[in-house]
Parts: structure tokens; C-alpha cells; sequence
């Protein structure tokens, strides 16, 4: 029974059953569990970063509204600076759409999402009091349009977050399931995360421009720049004006601001090239997984693949582990999950020590 004495009878209930997100602890050789890219940042753009931050005046609060940084991911994307909000990863942009948006949960309001996807969602729906419905993905790993247009007319969700490509999964959501999503969604805002569109032989953010209640999410993080903390969501300018409302005042801090507008200004050709190294790579990782016994891979669009194992996920992940290798398991998900594994496309030899480390383990 949770303790509700004292102090702890005010505490947001949501609490009760969750425990602070920590990434799994410990040294090891070879971590290919967080999605990050490889270290592929050149020497000349390390000294770079690195003669930009000598020249930040660190006695200043850092400019509120971002505007170089907005204006330089504008240009990036194509759309106007009206159309951009930035936000400390695209984790403070979910955070804030759920503080900008209802949870009436009586005549809807709650949020929608697909499973499995990324837990944040979820996780930042209940710390806000939202309901949350979530609809399976289907045998191989898409939408099933049907489920999810009957899920938006019994639930009227005001949010749908959709992650495409998908993390787990590494799969894109089919072009004309997610434009009827959208179009049988009228009421709500679906949030269409393109966390990893980078590694996509596709993007949907010409949605923004025939559907008004489209949005998108970005990062660096995934590219190369997890450290940087930096998302962005582009939508119309009277949904951004509305989120905006609720971001605290200087978010994203100075270095974050200076060292992101030289990234996306500057570094173009390095983002190029992690992008097609990291490809190439997850191929070639592919194509060698699909030789060992037990094992078959889904397609992936993302830096990250999806692994099924014959064996249980969590033996695997053990196993795995105990030879310094780290992954990510899908086990304590239960279900099918039981016998998936996430793994990031690192360094080759990293993505080496990983496919010796699995064979023995298989
Ligand atoms: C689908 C998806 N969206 C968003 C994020 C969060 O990214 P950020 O680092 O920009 O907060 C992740 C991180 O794993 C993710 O997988």
C-alpha cells in the first residue's frame, strides 16, 4: 500500500508505481544502448566547438527566445522561424504540448499512442494527469489504421504522438496510414516524431503544409549531439504561438544556443557524413545478423536495430552483458517482447565486439 502520510499525501499519484528514468548503470567496453551516434565528429569540428565556447560570457542569462538558433533551424527545415519552438531535447517539447494541452478525460482530451514506442510519451502523459490509450502495433510492426481511427473516435484524444521512425521498432509509419490518421484525427494534434529522420529514406514534414493540426519533432540528439540537449518543433505558427506560452523562461542554455546554431550552420558536412556511415554500417550489420542462427532483423530506418532472438531477449541480454557488451532488452515489456533487443549501430569495431559477443551467446 502506498504511504500517504504527511508530506507524501500531496504528491502528484502518478508518482506511485514510477521510478526516476536512469539509464543502466555501469563500465562497460561496448555500449550500444542509448541511440546515440558514433564518435565520428572530426578533429576540426571538435576545435571548433571547442573556440565557440572559449567565447561565451558566462555572467549572461542566455538570449530567451533563441532567435539565431530558431532562425538558423528554420532555414534547416525550409519553414519560417514562426513555425519553430525550440526545446531542451525534444523531451522538454512532449513535456510542454502536454502542459499546453487538455485531459478532460471525461469527454476526451487524453493522449494516444501506438505500442511499443518511445516511453516517454507515456510516462510525461501521466505526470501531467493525462489519460493515455495505447494501440498495438500490428504483426510486423505498423499501424493498423482501423485500431487506431477506432481508438481517436472512442477516446477523442487531444494529443496523438506517433514516432516514425519508431524507436523500438525502427520502422516508418506507411505514408497513407498516417495521412488518414490525420485526417480522421481533425480535432486532435498529432505529433509526429522524427527523432531518427535522419537515417529515413523518408520524411513527413510536408504534412505541416496540407494539415493544420500536424506537428513535427526534431533533435540532434541522435546525429551526433546528444550532449547539446537540443529538439525543436515545427508546426503552424498559431500552435507554436499557443506551446510557447508554457516554456520557461530561458530554456535552453547559452552553450546549448551558441554550440547548436554553429552545429546547423556550420557542420552540415559532418552531420552528412556520421548519417552515411552510420547507413552503411547498419546494412552491413543487417546483413550479418541475418546469417546467424536464431536471429532475424526488422528492417530499420533508424540508428538502431530490431532484433528478434530465438532465445529469450533477457538470456541474450545477459549474456551479452557478462562479454562488456551492452544493449537494450525488451523483456520486463513481457508479450512478444520477450524475445527482442535493441541494438545502436556503433563504431565498426564496436558493431564488431557486439556480433562476436552475440554468436557465442546464440
Ligand atoms: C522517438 C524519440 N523521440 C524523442 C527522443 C528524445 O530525444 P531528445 O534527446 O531530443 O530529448 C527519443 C530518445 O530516445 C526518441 O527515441
Amino acid at each position: 500500500m502506498t504511504d500517504t502520510r504527511g508530506w507524501r499525501r500531496w504528491l502528484n499519484p502518478a508518482l506511485a508505481d514510477m521510478s526516476a528514468y536512469t539509464p543502466a548503470p555501469g563500465a562497460f567496453e561496448v555500449r550500444l544502448d542509448a541511440n546515440e551516434a558514433p564518435s565520428l565528429l572530426s578533429k576540426e569540428a571538435h576545435a571548433e566547438l571547442a573556440l565557440r565556447a572559449a567565447r561565451i560570457d558566462w555572467r549572461r542569462y542566455p538570449d530567451a527566445g533563441s532567435p539565431r538558433l530558431r532562425e538558423a533551424i528554420a532555414q534547416r527545415c525550409g519553414v519560417t522561424p514562426e513555425e519553430v519552438l525550440l526545446g531542451v531535447g525534444s523531451d522538454e517539447l512532449i513535456a510542454m504540448l502536454l502542459r499546453a494541452f487538455g485531459r478532460d478525460g471525461k469527454s476526451g482530451g487524453g493522449v494516444l499512442t501506438l505500442t511499443p514506442t518511445f516511453v516517454m510519451y507515456r510516462m510525461t502523459a501521466r505526470i501531467h494527469a493525462h489519460q493515455v490509450m495505447e494501440v498495438p502495433l500490428d504483426a510486423s510492426w505498423g499501424m493498423s489504421p482501423d485500431a487506431v481511427s477506432k481508438a481517436v473516435e472512442m477516446f477523442q484524444p487531444s494529443l496523438i504522438f506517433v514516432a516514425s521512425p519508431n524507436n523500438p521498432t525502427g520502422t516508418m509509419v506507411a505514408m497513407d496510414h498516417l495521412v488518414r490518421l490525420v485526417e480522421s484525427a481533425a480535432e486532435s494534434l498529432v505529433i509526429v516524431d522524427e527523432a531518427y529522420v535522419d537515417y529515413a529514406s523518408r520524411h513527413q514534414l510536408d504534412l505541416l503544409r496540407t494539415h493544420e493540426n500536424v506537428v513535427i519533432l526534431r533533435t540532434l540528439s541522435k546525429v551526433g549531439f546528444a550532449a547539446l540537449r537540443l529538439g525543436w518543433m515545427l508546426a503552424r505558427s498559431e500552435v507554436v504561438r499557443e506551446v510557447d506560452k508554457v516554456r520557461l523562461p530561458y530554456n535552453l542554455p547559452v552553450p546549448t544556443q551558441e554550440l547548436a546554431t554553429l552545429v546547423v550552420t556550420e557542420l552540415g558536412d559532418e552531420l552528412t557524413r556520421i548519417r552515411d556511415t552510420v547507413v552503411s554500417e547498419r546494412e552491413r550489420v543487417a546483413a550479418r545478423l541475418a546469417g546467424l542462427p536464431g536471429i532475424s532483423v526488422t528492417p530499420s530506418e533508424a540508428n538502431f536495430l530490431w532484433i528478434k532472438t530465438e532465445a529469450s531477449a533477457e538470456e541474450v541480454y545477459e549474456g551479452l552483458k557478462a562479454q562488456s557488451v551492452l544493449v537494450r532488452s525488451f523483456h520486463k515489456h513481457g508479450g512478444r517482447l520477450k524475445h527482442y533487443l535493441r541494438v545502436t549501430i556503433g563504431l565498426t569495431h564496436e558493431n564488431e565486439r557486439f556480433l562476436s559477443a552475440l554468436a557465442e551467446v546464440v
